[in-house]
């Protein structure tokens, strides 16, 4: 057993989200499919798939060979210098051929954070390399996430999140608002919704000045925000934009990619080919930390092949073997196991059984998601649509704790992003435990 003592070192222990529980009770020890067991012998269905990482699910043995097969062969050799290694080069590929359009080149680094660092600094080199210096601004939504780096703060569409360090570095730049079914459509319908954003996108980047933007950065379901989910047509919407006005488009795929919204990438849903397409978490499931840039053709044609002179700076694990043979691994299992066609079906019977079972409770707002990343919205039971008191809806961890499930509450919205292996059993026990768990919460608000 880890006790107590041990546990207060980590300095994510500050937070306490689970204030309720004891530390030594939330500690994880072991995990298999959907399931994860605490040191304590709790079992639980995993609803967030840790944080939204492990899409083949957990104690996958192929990855584990993988990776110690790997380990022993080469574990280490940088991919600077003009090194490469056999995982690395055949990720690449495998990559290439999986990420829709001509996305063919890639840049790999560790986290997510680094991952859109690298996308805006290839967007930055590319308009060096055109000529066309001014161009560095990347323009952001608001409610967007990504990543907790200086660089990536300056995007982040979450205030809250950036505060601390405003003067640690450049103000940032402009955001703008993403299309939310819930709260804007009104009483218009959504492709106006998508016009009228799309319209303010574009007025945003004709303020700023064209000559001086770089990019566009945007998840196409934004996450962190709360699973806000833009209608079809405002990944199009975007791209247009940023042809006419040429700014490069960055689709932060971090958290969607990997089959997370039922097709290999959310940007296939609208047939859209971003400029950079910035990947991680799904990549290789969590194994291993890894994460990748992967540029257009016409993005590093612009780049010579046989210069001597390095543009964008990787860092000393980019291309790390380890975690290139675990992608390898876990996109082999994405493959043979038909994860994303999983995905696809299991998120219509999430969305189904969550829409039937609290679609329409006085506490619940709306239910939406694509595949396998859900939301369902709490509202005040006044009718009024006014978001509910965020302490209140942090109960549900509780209620769903309690009842074997991890879920995660947070703000307005109860968010769900299980493995892509769950089976129709185990969706449907997870939409039972969200279903009671609202229930009891409303009944509790009614009192
Ligand atoms: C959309 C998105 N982008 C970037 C990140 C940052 O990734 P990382 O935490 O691996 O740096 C996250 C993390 O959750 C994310 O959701």
């Amino acid at each position: 057993m880890i006790d107590g003592n041990m546990i207060r070192h980590l300095w994510t222990h500050k937070t306490q989200d689970h204030p309720w529980l004891s530390d030594e009770e939330l500690v994880i020890d072991r995990a298999e499919g959907v399931w994860v067991w605490t040191q304590t012998g709790k079992k639980l269905l995993d609803g967030f798939a840790g944080l939204a990482v492990v899409n083949v699910g957990h104690g996958r043995r192929e990855i584990a060979e993988a990776i110690a097969e790997q380990t022993v062969k080469l574990a280490y050799y940088p991919t600077t210098r003009q090194f490469s290694n056999r995982p690395a080069a055949e990720l690449a590929a495998k990559l290439a051929s999986l990420t829709p359009g001509d996305l063919t080149y890639t840049m790999f680094a560790v986290s997510g954070s680094e991952a859109n660092e690298r996308s805006m600094q290839i967007a930055r080199h590319y308009w060096l390399r055109k000529g066309r210096p001014n161009k560095h601004k990347v323009i952001a939504l608001q409610g967007g996430y990504h990543g907790a780096t200086a660089g990536t703060f300056a995007v982040c569409g979450l205030p809250h999140m950036v505060e601390p360090y405003a003067p640690l570095h450049v103000p940032g730049f402009a955001k703008v608002a993403p299309p939310h079914p819930f709260r804007d459509r009104g009483l218009g319908t959504d492709e106006e919704m998508v016009q009228r954003r799309a319209a303010e996108l574009r007025e945003a980047i004709l303020r700023e000045g064209p000559e001086t933007v770089s990019a566009v950065i945007l998840e196409p379901i934004l996450s962190s925000g709360g699973i806000i989910v833009p209608p079809l047509g405002w990944l199009r919407a975007v791209r247009a934009i940023c042809d006419e006005l040429e700014v490069l488009m960055i689709a932060d795929e971090v958290i969607t990619g990997f089959g997370r919204t039922g097709r290999w990438f959310a940007v296939e849903h609208e047939g859209v080919v971003p400029d950079l397409m910035s990947v991680a978490k799904g990549i290789t499931s969590g194994y291993v930390p890894l994460s990748a840039s992967i540029a257009r053709r016409h993005l590093a044609d612009a780049f010579p092949d046989d210069s001597t002179q390095e543009n964008v700076h990787p860092n000393t694990y980019a291309a790390h073997p380890v975690a290139c043979a675990a992608g390898l691994a876990n996109l082999r299992i994405m493959e043979q196991d038909h994860l994303v066609e999983n995905a696809a079906a299991m998120g219509t019977r999430l969305l189904g059984g969550l829409r039937a079972a609290v679609g329409k409770r006085a506490i619940v707002g709306d239910v939406r998601g694509r595949g396998l990343l859900a939301a369902v919205e709490l509202v005040e039971p006044d009718g009024s649509g006014r978001a509910l008191n965020a302490k209140r809806v942090g109960v549900l961890d509780r209620k769903a704790w309690d009842r074997g499930a991890i879920v995660y509450a947070r703000g307005s919205a109860l968010r769900l992003a299980p493995p892509l292996s769950i089976t129709a059993d185990e969706i449907d026990q997870l939409v039972r435990v969200v279903a009671e768990s609202i229930e009891e919460l409303e009944q509790e608000i009614g009192r």
